[in-house]
């Protein structure tokens, strides 16, 4: 079993790189571009793989408002190359997407499953809702899974740290924190979505998934909790989604509902406070 990784050097691809089995060949952007199609091919075809994992996407949420080409380059035609790249091999096509392609149904209260209606409310959302489908319609062996405010000990690469950091950051600089307590979702750990990919993998139950870990919580009470368990005592000020500005607009719920994916007999990710301290303690190991 060959398993190409794309995206390799990201937070998510790096935690689940050695959570697959077999022979593993991991890519980073310098080796294998998702902005440029026409590459996708000639790199991927001589390796032969069994199964190829994209963990490369264009993340930066608020940029892609002003820079919907670039989004829709990886996101959207990139994916769309790379599914029939791998419709071509007979391979396996494992693709994450987001919570974001949902936020437009805006009374929505209780948790979302992969056939409610997406509604994206920005470029990024509508950019990983484009790419869903071409992976679905185009490569018949898939998995979609969609995730959730992923935070892992490697740090989003090319947004330069994750929440949990940034919050630790800019309390430790002494600075007053204001943090959305509107926008309720699920935070989830890259260690747990990379054991519950491998494993879902495994089932060659293809199809579309969502997998965070359990519960919700709003961004605010994230932020406490990071504090609690860091033992840091911060300036945090609940707010509304209405007082922060930002370019793009996030969905005020976006809370995943898993019972597809534990529908399958696989483990009930651990709830997201368990699972951000356990963060905590591999963070602790690695300095
Ligand atoms: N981060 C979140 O909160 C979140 C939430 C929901 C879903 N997701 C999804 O989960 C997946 C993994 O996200 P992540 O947080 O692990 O992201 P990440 O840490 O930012 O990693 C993304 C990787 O993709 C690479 N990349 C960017 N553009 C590329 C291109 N054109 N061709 C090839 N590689 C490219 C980046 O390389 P460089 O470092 O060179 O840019 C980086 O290594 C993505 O599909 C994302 O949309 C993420």
């Amino acid at each position: 079993m060959k398993t190409v990784v794309i995206g390799a050097a990201g937070q998510l691809g790096r935690d689940l790189t050695p959570r697959l089995g077999g022979e593993i060949v991991p890519l980073t952007r310098a080796q294998l571009d998702l902005a440029r199609p026409e590459t996708i091919g000639p790199v991927l075809k001589p390796i032969r793989p069994d199964v190829v994992v994209n963990c490369a996407a264009y993340n930066f949420v608020d940029r892609a408002e002003t820079e919907l080409d670039a989004a829709f380059a990886v996101n959207a035609w990139g994916v769309r190359a790379l599914a029939q790249v791998c419709a071509e091999l007979g391979c396996v096509l494992v693709h994450f997407s987001t919570d974001y392609v949902f936020g437009l149904d805006t009374g929505r209260t209780t948790p979302l499953a992969e056939d409610d209606a997406p509604g994206p409310v920005s470029v990024y959302g509508l950019s990983k809702l484009a790419g869903e489908y071409p992976v679905r319609s185009l490569c018949p062996r898939h998995f979609v899974i969609r995730t959730c405010g992923l935070y892992g000990v490697w740090g989003a690469g090319g947004k330069g740290g994750n929440f949990v950091e940034t919050m630790l950051r800019v309390a430790s600089q002494g600075k007053p924190l204001r943090v959305v307590a509107d926008q309720l979702c699920t935070p989830s750990y890259t260690v747990d979505v990379a054991a519950a990919t491998a494993a879902l993998v495994r089932t060659q139950a293809f199809g579309l998934y969502h997998v965070v870990n359990d519960g919700h919580c709003t961004w605010h009470e994230f932020a406490r909790a990071i504090f609690e368990l860091a033992g840091v005592t911060a300036d945090l000020t609940p707010i509304a989604s209405a007082d922060w500005v930002a370019p793009a607009r996030r969905p005020s719920y976006s809370v995943l509902m898993t019972a597809k994916y534990v529908g399958l007999g696989l483990p009930v990710p651990r709830p997201w406070r368990a699972a951000l301290a356990a963060y905590f303690q591999e963070r602790s190991k690695k300095s």
